[in-house]
């Protein structure tokens, strides 16, 4: 089986991306063959600005590099690196109804946002669709946003294939069930929309500096204090060991524990697992070549799988092989 995830490169990750879809996302490759591609032509439709597409693109290689992503084993890439697949975009659009993309949420939401939309925030369920697409992939891990998405990857598929033979293999999504939601510094979701997030990749001062904004109830040292309540708890359940828990969860429900023992706890816990990967994340964007002899490697293994599959979809549309056979 092989698995693919798309990221859109559009902003360095936080702890709530890291635990929400990174991590389960890395694990993936323990049992599947697994593609992991930057999508920039997708985060083209909002980001119109060169420096943060590079930049962001090269932090987001650099993120997943960092984190555990073997790229001996999995396959990381740039998805404009394998242009090919602008190409299946166009026979996809072809066999797609105006009306299933207007059905699409994410468009609604532009709609509805009142958004000067383009024709790339339209048309980008078909280009999500020839990404799955090209690369014959099987499962497509994804959050619930973009399940609506995979399952239209599966309608041009079925499209295609009625219409002209069976050629692309019909992928199934992975709904990445939300393991529980990760509380950012006010409590809610950790969201960039909501400006409550902790990054990943900063300095150690930085991060403690975070972890001491997490809001709490204004209890005293004293006072016995509720974990199950508490968003400093709610974060460190995600990286203590269970002893570490019990251990801390104790300290909160005899008095002589105030939040600054707790964040400190947690902060040092997020430490001992954040300090090895930033090192390695600052080595790779400060040894550009490194980064991108990956991304070369990345790029012609899937092109070559890309390459294959517009083959048989040239073919099957009956579209003449002039300059194959002419080599
Ligand atoms: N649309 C996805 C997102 O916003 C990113 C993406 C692009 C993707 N192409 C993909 C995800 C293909 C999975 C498969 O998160």
């Amino acid at each position: 089986m092989r698995a693919l995830t798309g990221i859109k490169p559009t902003d360095a990750p936080h702890i709530g991306n890291l635990l929400g879809m990174i991590e389960p996302a890395l694990r993936l490759a323990e049992q599947h063959e697994s593609y992991y591609f930057i999508a920039d032509y997708h985060a083209l439709t909002t980001l119109h600005d060169a420096k943060r597409m590079r930049q962001h693109t090269r932090e987001v290689a650099a993120s997943w590099l960092a984190l555990g992503l073997d790229p001996k084993k999995s396959c990381l890439f740039v998805q404009s690196d394998v242009p090919e697949v602008q190409e299946l975009t166009w026979m996809l659009a072809c066999v797609t109804g105006v009306g299933l993309l207007e059905r699409a949420h994410a468009y609604k939401a532009a709609q509805d946002r009142n958004q000067d939309i383009n024709v790339g925030v339209f048309t980008y369920p078909v280009l999500m669709a020839a990404d799955i697409l090209i690369y014959d992939s099987n499962l497509v891990p994804v959050g619930k946003d973009q399940k609506q998405h995979v399952e239209m990857a599966r309608d041009m598929a079925i499209s295609f294939n009625a219409r002209f033979g069976p050629t692309l293999v019909v992928p199934e999504p992975l709904i990445r069930e939300d393991v529980a939601t990760i509380p950012g510094l006010d409590g809610q979701k950790m969201s960039k929309s909501y400006n409550n997030t902790i990054p990943v990749f900063c300095s150690s001062k930085e991060l403690r500096k975070k972890v001491m904004q997490i809001q709490t109830d204004s209890k005293g040292m004293d006072e016995v204090k509720d974990p199950d309540t508490c968003n400093v708890f709610a974060l460190y359940r995600f990286f203590a060991s269970p002893e570490q828990q019990a251990e801390l969860a104790a300290r909160y429900r005899a008095p002589g524990l105030g939040y600054g023992h707790a964040k400190q706890a947690l902060f040092e816990a997020m430490e001992a697992r954040l300090a090895a990967p930033r090192e390695r994340y600052e080595a790779l964007l400060t040894r550009p070549e490194e980064l991108e002899e990956i991304l070369q490697d990345g790029a012609v293994r899937a092109q070559h799988l890309a390459r294959n599959t517009m083959q048989r979809v040239r073919e099957a549309c009956g579209f003449l092989p002039t300059l194959r056979t002419a080599r």
